[in-house]
């Protein structure tokens, strides 16, 4: 069973034009992002391969780009933000139209925005995750369907962004009456669903 996050990043950069040292602020809150692709990745000693992770990057100068990390292929991540932060700038400047083409192992870069996204994943069960949703917790998932979460990063989903997600009937789900962030939103999320399959033997 694969599980996947959506993360829109609003005002995330899209032509690669930042530093390294700057990704909370010129970069447009990418440092936000980055921590979620490490959430969604990483165990203590290895990588979560079932995971993948899709980066809908919204802000200047060349909206929309989605950036697709598939932890079966990622190589060269680390836990540092810094040296992610380097392989997302990498797949900005490798991105040409709607097609998708690969920057490094396991990172793929398009000109895509979260509609076309939702379309590709519109054959599983999509999550919308939010903190008026009913609880995770009593959640019933198909253990064996491919469950696709969506998340704001430092803001939430516009009207607009939730009118496309409700086109794919998802199920509203909660972590909690408390606003968490994005990657916390991940920790979470990964940990009942591992005490879930646990429980079933999986
Ligand atoms: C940092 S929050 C957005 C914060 C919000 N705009 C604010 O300033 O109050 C990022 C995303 O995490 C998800 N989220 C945060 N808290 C949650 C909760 N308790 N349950 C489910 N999802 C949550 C939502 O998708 C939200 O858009």
């Amino acid at each position: 069973m694969m599980r996947r996050f959506v993360i829109v990043g609003h005002k995330a950069n899209t032509d690669g034009n930042f530093k390294l040292n700057d990704m909370a602020g010129g970069a447009g809150r990418l440092d936000v992002l980055l921590r979620c692709i490490n959430s969604a990745f990483f165990l203590s000693h290895s990588i979560r391969r079932d995971v993948e992770v899709y980066l809908v990057l919204l802000g200047p100068s060349k909206p929309p780009v989605t950036i697709r990390l598939s932890g079966s292929e990622i190589r060269y991540l680390n836990p540092d933000e810094r040296s992610t932060g380097s392989l997302i700038r990498n797949a900005l400047l490798k991105a040409k139209d709607d097609k998708e083409v690969s920057s490094s192992p396991g990172i793929y870069v398009s000109r895509r925005g979260l509609e076309d996204v939702m379309k590709v994943l519109a054959d599983t069960e999509i999550v919308y995750l939010h903190e008026s949703g009913t609880g995770m917790e009593n959640t019933e998932f198909g253990m064996e369907t491919d469950l696709t979460f969506v998340l704001g990063d430092h803001m939430d989903l516009t009207e607009e962004e939730e009118n496309i997600i409700l086109k794919y009937n998802p199920i509203k789900v909660s972590l909690g009456p408390e606003i968490l962030h994005a990657d916390h939103c991940i920790v979470v999320s990964h940990n009942i669903l591992d005490r879930k399959r646990k429980v079933k033997g999986k």
